[in-house]
């Protein structure tokens, strides 16, 4: 994200670093972090969670090694709908697992949504599908009534979840995330979530993301988990989440409101040169997922003579698509509009 960090944030960095807290986590800090992150779930989202149920890993990715390596039976497959987040298509191999992607498809008014039938044709006892809300690349946020009819299918098959809810600070046009283990009690038993304030407030590079267990029979897992999982974590990513939860909210309500404008700039500038491009509807996330399979140039192609870079979505799972990063000063939210139609049309 190319946009200012929250006062509250720089605010703790620099009295952390004058207090020369760069050595190993301390406990005061772990728990600031678990706590804010425990708080905010509950403020934001209404999910009550109980700080002892928040523990910290270095990203979300390893919050997933973690839950494939020590939370679910060995061997079970991983399900993936696809598009997706380009590493998810490699960490079950990294683990062992076996990859099943499913295609996600469209409801009848054009959104993009999960193909019920195929997640239930994937799954088995104990497998986990990967569920990522925001989603990453399409931009949807999911409804209640979504998450809890993929809850009832995953709980009739007696799978577990993943949910990826890194992006849940981003949401657009005054939507609310709903975190998928608050949809049932079941959906509650089977998920493992993981977090982050990484995205909302930039500041993935400090390496501090939450695993959130929710149901009795993970937290005993849990129980079982070595220290190991959790090391890395430093002082610099804890008490910068616990900033950006405890006192980063208006920072972030601006942060959004900007997105959205950006995310307004770059579609109407977009349709203005090629009005005929999709550009899924952005709901949340500061992502763009624009459907050029009706071009007759290749995704790489066509990000070379732009000169801009997002992601080729063939990485993601999708030909023919490209990702590109809104999280940019409007003027370039805007050159990098005009500069993708110019290619396009050319
Ligand atoms: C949906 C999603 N999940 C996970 C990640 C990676 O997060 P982390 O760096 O905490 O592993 C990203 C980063 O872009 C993401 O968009």
């Amino acid at each position: 994200m190319d946009l200012p960090l929250a006062p509250a944030i720089r605010r703790t960095l620099h009295d952390a670093i004058e207090q020369g807290l760069t050595g190993y986590l301390p406990p005061a800090a772990q728990q600031a972090a678990e706590r804010a992150a425990a708080a905010w779930q509950h403020r934001r989202y209404g999910w009550a969670v109980d700080p002892a149920d928040v523990h910290l890993t270095t990203s979300v990715l390893r919050a997933l090694q973690v839950m494939l390596d020590h939370l679910t039976p060995p061997g079970t497959p991983v399900v993936l709908p696809v598009p997706a987040y380009m590493p998810f298509l490699d960490v079950p191999a990294l683990a062992g697992r076996e990859l099943r992607t499913v295609p996600m498809t469209h409801t009848a008014d054009g959104a993009i949504t999960f193909d019920l039938d195929a997640i239930a044709a994937a799954l088995v006892p104990g497998a986990v599908l990967v569920l990522t809300n925001p989603h990453n690349p399409t931009g949807r946020v999911f409804t209640a009534a979504e998450l809890r009819a993929v809850a009832d299918v995953v709980d009739a098959a007696g799978a577990l979840v993943f949910a990826d809810e890194i992006h849940a600070p981003v949401v657009f046009d005054g939507r609310r995330h709903v975190p998928y283990a608050t949809v049932s009690d079941r959906a509650a038993e089977h998920t493992v979530t993981g977090t982050s304030a990484s995205k909302g407030w930039n500041i993935a590079g400090l390496g501090c993301a939450q695993l959130i267990v929710s149901g009795a029979a993970m937290r005993e897992r849990w129980a079982t988990v070595p220290f190991l999982v959790q090391h890395g974590v430093g002082p610099l990513g804890a008490l910068a989440t616990a900033a950006a939860y405890d006192e980063g909210q208006a920072h972030l309500d601006a942060t959004v409101g900007y997105l959205q404008r950006g995310r307004d700039l770059f579609v109407r500038r977009l349709a203005e040169v090629v009005p005929t491009v999709p550009v899924a509807p952005i709901e949340g996330t500061y992502l763009a997922w624009v459907d050029l399979r009706s071009v007759d140039r290749s995704v790489a192609d066509l990000q070379a003579a732009a000169r801009v870079r997002g992601v080729d979505g063939q990485a993601c799972g999708a030909p023919g698509f490209l990702r590109l990063n809104l999280a940019l000063p409007h003027p370039l939210v805007g050159e990098l509009a005009d500069r993708l139609g110019r290619a396009i049309d050319a």
